[in-house]
C-alpha cells in the first residue's frame, strides 16, 4: 500500500477538466468529472502520449497521438488506436491493448490526495 500525496487543492481542478501533476516520482493525470476525482498514469500505455493534451469526455480520455481512449474510472481501454486501415491493423498487431495504471484519490479537507 502506497502513501497519499497532496497534488493540489479542490479548486485547482475544475469540474470536467483534467490536469497532469507529479505525485511522488510519478506523473499522474487527475480528472474531475461528475463530482468525482480519478487518477491514472499521465502517459498513454501505447507510446507515451501525454494524455493531458488529449480530449476528455465524461470519464473517457482520448490520447492526442494515435487516438486510443481510456476510461479513467478503472483505466480500461475503450478503444485501442484510431482508425481501421492497414496501418492501424499493423499498429494493433505490434502492440496490443493495455490499460492505464490507476491510483486511489481522496479529498482531505481542501486537499486532493493521490496514493502512489
Ligand atoms: S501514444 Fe497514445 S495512442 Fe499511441
Amino acid at each position: 500500500m502506497g502513501e497519499f500525496v497532496a497534488v493540489g487543492t479542490v479548486s485547482d481542478f475544475a469540474e470536467g477538466m483534467m490536469k497532469e501533476v507529479k505525485a511522488g516520482d510519478k506523473g499522474v493525470l487527475v480528472v474531475r468529472s461528475g463530482g468525482g476525482f480519478y487518477a491514472v498514469a499521465a502517459r498513454c500505455s501505447h507510446m507515451g502520449g501525454r494524455l493531458a493534451q488529449g480530449r476528455l469526455e465524461g470519464t473517457v480520455v482520448t490520447c492526442p497521438l494515435h487516438g486510443s481512449r481510456f476510461d479513467v474510472t478503472d483505466g480500461h481501454v475503450v478503444r485501442w488506436l484510431k482508425g481501421s486501415g492497414a496501418l492501424s491493423a499493423i499498429g494493433k498487431a505490434m502492440k496490443g491493448p493495455r490499460g492505464l495504471a490507476v491510483y486511489a484519490v481522496k479529498v482531505d479537507g481542501d486537499k486532493v490526495m493521490v496514493e502512489v
